[in-house]
C-alpha cells in the first residue's frame, strides 16, 4: 500500500512529477487534436465519488478515461454515505478492490486523507473544502502554454482565500510563480495554511497578501478569481456578495493591471458578481482554454498515477 501514489494536495507531487504530468498532457492533447485516441488505460476503471455537484471535473475525468480506452464509474455520495452509512476506511478498502483509481469530491478534506491512507489504489482529490489540486495543475499548465514559460510570472488571485486559491498559491510557489492574494478582511489565508504552504514552497517565491485589489493587480500577468460563496457556503452568499463587491474583476480593475494581463476563472462563474461579462468574454480571457485543459492534465495525472504506457 505504501508505494501507491495519491493526489490529496499539490504537495503530493514533486516538481519533476508535475513536469511529467504536463509532458503527457501536452502529448495527449496534440494526439486528441489529430484524432488519435490511445488505449493506454484499456480495461482500467476510475471510481468517482461526488458529494457535491460538478460539471468540468466529472466530464473531464470521464472523457479522459474513455478517450484512453478505460471506463469511469460515477457514484453519488449519498449512495455511499461516507462516514454515515459506512466508515471511510471501509469504503477505501472495498472500493480499491474493484477499481484501479479513485476520485472523490467531498466537503471535509479529512475524507480524502482517510481514503488515501486506506486505499490500495491511487486516490485523487477532485475538490474538498480545503483544496482543489486538479484545478491548480490545469491552471499552471494553461499559463505555461499561453506565456511559454512560468519564469517571472506574477499571478494575483482576487477574491476568497478558498480551496481553489490555496491549491493555486501552493503550486505557484512550488513552480516559481509569484502568487498574491487580494481578499477582504477575514477571507485571507489563515496562519496554518500559510505555514503549510511556506514549507511546501521552500525556496520558491512565498505567498503575498495585498488587501487593495487595484494595488494587488498592478504588476500581474494573470488575474484569477473564483466564486465568492463556495459549495456548502450557500447560507452566507448574500452577506458575502456585499463583502466581496470591491473585489469584482471588471474593466476598471483590469485597467489597473498591465494591458496584456490574462483573466482566469476555474468556473462555474457567477457572471456579474466576481467577474463581469466583458472580462469573461474579453480578449484577455483564457478561461475556456483553462477549462479544456482540465481534460488533458487529468489524463496526464491518470497516466502518471497508473504507470500507464507513455508515463
Ligand atoms: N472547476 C471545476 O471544478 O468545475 P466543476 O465544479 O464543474 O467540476
Ligand atoms: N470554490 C469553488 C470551486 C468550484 C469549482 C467551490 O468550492 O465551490
Amino acid at each position: 500500500m505504501s508505494d501507491v501514489r495519491h493526489l490529496t494536495t499539490v504537495a503530493d507531487l514533486t516538481n519533476l512529477e508535475v513536469d511529467r504530468v504536463y509532458q503527457i498532457a501536452g502529448d495527449t492533447k496534440k494526439q486528441i487534436k489529430q484524432g488519435i485516441r490511445g488505449g493506454q488505460l484499456a480495461g482500467l476503471v476510475l471510481g468517482m465519488i461526488f458529494e457535491k455537484p460538478s460539471m468540468r471535473t466529472r466530464l473531464s475525468f470521464e472523457a479522459a478515461m474513455i478517450q484512453a480506452g478505460g471506463h469511469a464509474l460515477d457514484i453519488r455520495g449519498s449512495e455511499i454515505g461516507l462516514g454515515k452509512r459506512e466508515d471511510a476506511r471501509d469504503v477505501a478498502r472495498v472500493m480499491s478492490r474493484y477499481v484501479d483509481v479513485i476520485m472523490i469530491r467531498t466537503f471535509a478534506h479529512e475524507n480524502v486523507e482517510t481514503l488515501a491512507a486506506n486505499s490500495e489504489v491511487p486516490v485523487i482529490n477532485g475538490l474538498s473544502d480545503y483544496a482543489h489540486p486538479c484545478q491548480a495543475l490545469a491552471d499552471l499548465f494553461t499559463i505555461r502554454e499561453e506565456l511559454g514559460s512560468l519564469e517571472g510570472v506574477n499571478l494575483t488571485f482576487v477574491g476568497d482565500g478558498n480551496n481553489v486559491a490555496r491549491s493555486l498559491a501552493m503550486l505557484c510557489g512550488r513552480l516559481g510563480v509569484k502568487f498574491t492574494l487580494s481578499a477582504p478582511a477575514g477571507h485571507e489565508f489563515d496562519a496554518a495554511f500559510l505555514d503549510t504552504a511556506a514549507q511546501a514552497i521552500g525556496d520558491g517565491p512565498q505567498i503575498a497578501m495585498v488587501t487593495d485589489p487595484a494595488e494587488a493587480v498592478k504588476d500581474a500577468n494573470v488575474i484569477y478569481t473564483d466564486v465568492w460563496a463556495s459549495m456548502g457556503q450557500e447560507a452566507e452568499a448574500a452577506e458575502r456578495k456585499k463583502t466581496f463587491r470591491p473585489y469584482q474583476i471588471n474593466s476598471v480593475l483590469m485597467g489597473h493591471a498591465p494591458k496584456d494581463a490574462l483573466a482566469m476563472h476555474c468556473l462555474p462563474a457567477h457572471r456579474g458578481d466576481e467577474i463581469t461579462d466583458d472580462v469573461i468574454d474579453g480578449t484577455n480571457s483564457i478561461i475556456y482554454d483553462q477549462a479544456e485543459n482540465r481534460l488533458h492534465v487529468q489524463k496526464g495525472l491518470l497516466f502518471f498515477l497508473l504507470g500507464a504506457e507513455g508515463a
